[in-house]
């Protein structure tokens, strides 16, 4: 073992010694008020330390009790489509699509090792290098190297991701296209599971700002000659408009409320699993809708083509 591997879990010890003492029943209770959770702190000290939730003392900074109880609400959420995996894989492969700071990439490899007793591998990618860098900082502090891992590249360039083979890809709040990019590549890949929180869909909205003020405009025109009023219209129907879009190409799809809205407005995932086989009016429903909101489609449309795996 090498003198800083020493270093390292001598420090783990006395935290999660720290974070025992600490976290009394009592002190527990005041944080949860009785809502039960996967994530206490007592147990994951280390994880909730990586990711900057628990002070060095092991207390919670106040500021941080929200995004605690967030992040414990939404693996809550996606527990159950897990719960699929786990049945069909010994270890399941996942990849986090923008994975920001890596809040749901250790999450869910710490929920797998510690919680459901099930090995989680995750990949995280993200386009942004110095994220990356923190990313395995964090990893290293969790002490989940060995189920984590990261690649710096933008989605649609991860080599890394098109030789993961994942069984799920999630994206949480993978910014306006992002989203879709994930999308393309979890249906490539063939993902059986695709969890995403899309944010700031602009794609539609921007289409949209092009028919603004034209006399050809017709009974959107009140939605479109509104700048707040188009952006929120048309990130609900990018929405609708990939969850079509995944019908056709061979996913039951759910559009559910994954936190509660005061956390966050940006709260709804989109979760897909693979069907036996593709919808057949979904193709149709999707073109209907296109036509129905002034005929500006996704470019996603052109790029879900699921990728037969050798
Ligand atoms: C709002 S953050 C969310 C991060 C994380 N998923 C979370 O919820 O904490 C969006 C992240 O997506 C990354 N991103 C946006 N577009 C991307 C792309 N095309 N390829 C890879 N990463 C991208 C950004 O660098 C950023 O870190």
């Amino acid at each position: 073992m090498s003198r800083s591997t020493a270093t390292r879990d001598r420090w783990a010890l006395e935290f999660e010694a720290r974070a025992h003492a600490h976290w009394t029943t009592v002190r527990t209770e005041e944080l949860l008020h009785g809502k039960a959770v996967l994530i206490r702190p007592a147990d994951a000290a280390l994880l909730l330390r990586a990711l900057g939730l628990l002070n060095g003392d092991a207390s919670m900074p106040p500021a941080q009790v929200r995004k605690y109880l967030q992040i414990n609400h939404m693996v809550g959420m996606l527990g159950p489509a897990f719960a699929e995996l786990r049945a069909r894989h010994p270890r399941i492969r996942l990849l986090d699509a923008g994975c920001g700071r890596s809040y749901l990439t250790l999450l869910l490899a710490w929920c797998g090792a510690r919680v459901w007793r099930h090995p989680i591998e995750v990949l995280g990618v993200d386009r942004n290098p110095d994220v990356i860098e923190e990313c395995r900082r964090r990893t290293a502090i969790a002490g989940l190297d060995e189920l984590v891992r990261f690649e710096a590249a933008a989605l649609d360039g991860s080599a890394a991701a098109a030789a993961w083979a994942p069984h799920g890809v999630i994206a949480l709040h993978a910014c306006d296209t992002a989203t879709c990019d994930a999308l393309a590549l979890g249906v490539g890949l063939e993902a059986e599971l695709l969890a995403v929180a899309p944010c700031c869909q602009a794609e539609l909205a921007r289409g949209w700002a092009d028919l603004a003020g034209r006399e050809t405009a017709g009974e959107l025109a009140p939605i479109w000659n509104t700048p707040h009023l188009r952006r929120e219209t048309a990130a609900h129907v990018t929405d609708a408009m990939r969850m079509l879009l995944l019908r056709a190409a061979g996913y039951q799809v759910a559009a559910i409320e994954f936190v509660p809205s005061e956390h966050t407005r940006k709260n709804t995932l989109i979760r897909a699993e693979r069907a036996p086989a593709p919808d057949a009016d979904a193709a149709r429903q999707y073109a209907a809708l296109v036509r129905a909101t002034g005929g500006v489609g996704l470019a996603l449309e052109h790029r879900l083509v699921p990728h037969r795996r050798a």
